[in-house]
C-alpha cells in the first residue's frame, strides 16, 4: 500500500484564563473554561505518513529521532485516531517546531493540534472544528485551543464523554491588536509536567476550589473584555488569574513553585512599566518564562525592558495567529 501522508501546521498558545484542574484526567476534561491567544510565530509543522510496512510508529523531532516519553506520548495519541478509523497502521512521523527548541516554551498544544489535524487527515477520519479541538485535546488539554487559534475559549463542558468540551474562537487574528512579549529565562525542560503539576494541587491545595471558581469568574469577565476589545481590562483579569493560578500551586504540598528570580522580576518591571502608562501586563504558565500581553503601540518599550530583565536571555515577540491548517507534505 502507498503510504497514507498528510501534514498540518498549528500554533502554541498563552492562556489568559488559564486551564489549571481536570475534571477527568483520562479525558484532559477541565474543571473548568479558559481563554487563550494563539502565538504566530510559535509554530509546529508535523507530517505524518502511515505505512503498513512499519512494525511500531517511528517519531522524530527537530531532524532526531524522540526522546522514548515523546514517542510514547505520540503512539498513545495515535491510537485513539487509528481507534477512530478503525485500523491498525504505524506511522512516521516528522515534527519541528519553528521556535528554538529547548526554550522552555511549550510546544505540547501547538504539537498535538498539528499531530491531531495530520492524523485525521491522513487516514480520512473527517471531523467537524469542534471534534478535532476536542480529539487534539486527549493528547494535551491546550492543544484543543490551538485548533481554532485566534483568540479561542475552550468551555469545561458537562458530558462525561467530552464530546462538549471544545475550543473555539471568540475573535479571529485580526479581530483584537494585540501583542505577547515572551521572556526565555531557562531553557531547561520543566521539573514537573502540567499534568502532575495540576493533580498534585487538586488534590492538596487548600485554595483549589477557590482557584476554579475564580477561573469560572475571571473566564465570563475576560470574554466580556474580548467582546468590547477592552485590552486593559483583558490584561488586567490575565494578570490577576495567572497569579491566583500560581497562588494555588504554591499552595500545594508540596508547594509548585515555578518562577525563577528572572520571573519575579519581569512581573515587577511589567507592573513598572503600567505604572508609567504603557498598557502591559504579566502572565506565566506553569513554568518560568515570563509573557507581557501588552498594545502594540507599547511592544518596543515592553520588550526592551522585559530583555533587560537580567536572567531573561532572550524574547520572542508574538501577535495574535491563526488556527491549525494542513499544509503540503514536504
Ligand atoms: O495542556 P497542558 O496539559 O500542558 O496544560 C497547560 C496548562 C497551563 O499552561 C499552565 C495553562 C493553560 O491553560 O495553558
Amino acid at each position: 500500500m502507498t503510504a497514507r501522508r498528510a501534514a498540518a501546521r498549528a500554533l502554541a498558545n498563552v492562556a489568559l484564563v488559564k486551564y489549571f484542574g481536570k475534571r477527568d484526567p483520562l479525558l484532559n476534561l477541565p474543571a473548568a473554561g479558559s481563554l487563550s491567544v494563539a502565538l504566530e510565530p510559535l509554530e509546529t509543522v508535523t507530517e505524518i505518513a502511515f505505512d503498513e510496512d512499519l512494525q511500531g510508529d517511528a517519531v522524530s523531532l527537530g531532524g532526531a529521532p524522540a526522546d522514548p516519553a515523546f514517542a510514547a506520548r505520540t503512539t498513545a495519541f495515535l491510537d485513539i485516531v487509528r481507534g477512530l478509523a478503525g485500523r491498525a497502521t504505524f506511522a512516521r512521523v516528522t515534527t519541528r517546531n519553528g521556535f528554538p527548541t529547548g526554550a522552555g516554551l511549550a510546544s505540547s498544544a501547538s504539537g498535538f493540534a498539528a499531530l491531531a489535524m495530520a492524523a485525521a487527515e491522513a487516514l480520512g477520519v473527517e471531523l467537524t472544528e469542534p471534534e478535532l479541538s476536542a480529539l487534539a485535546r486527549r493528547g494535551s488539554g491546550s492543544a484543543a485551543r490551538s485548533i481554532p487559534g485566534g483568540i479561542a475559549v475552550w468551555m469545561a463542558g458537562t458530558l462525561a464523554d467530552g464530546t462538549d468540551s471544545f475550543a473555539r474562537a471568540i475573535a479571529g487574528p485580526r479581530d483584537f491588536d494585540l501583542r505577547i512579549v515572551v521572556g526565555v529565562t531557562d531553557p531547561g525542560p520543566k521539573a514537573v509536567g502540567s499534568t502532575v503539576a495540576m493533580e498534585r494541587t487538586r488534590t492538596t491545595s487548600p485554595y483549589y476550589a477557590s482557584w476554579i471558581e475564580t477561573a469560572r469568574a475571571d473566564l465570563v469577565d475576560a470574554i466580556a473584555a474580548v467582546e468590547a476589545r477592552d485590552l486593559e481590562r483583558l490584561g488586567e483579569i490575565a494578570e490577576r488569574n495567572a497569579l491566583a493560578m500560581h497562588g494555588a500551586a504554591l499552595a500545594a504540598r508540596p508547594g509548585l513553585a515555578f518562577w525563577n528570580g528572572a520571573t519575579v522580576d519581569a512581573l515587577h518591571s511589567i507592573r513598572a512599566l503600567r505604572a508609567e502608562g504603557s498598557l502591559a501586563f504579566f502572565t506565566c504558565d506553569a513554568g518560568p518564562q515570563p509573557k507581557a500581553l501588552c498594545s502594540p503601540a507599547d511592544e518596543d518599550t515592553v520588550a526592551a525592558r522585559l530583555a533587560a530583565v537580567p536572567g531573561v536571555r532572550s524574547i520572542i515577540r508574538c501577535r495574535p495567529g491563526a488556527g491549525a491548517a494542513l499544509v503540503a507534505c514536504p
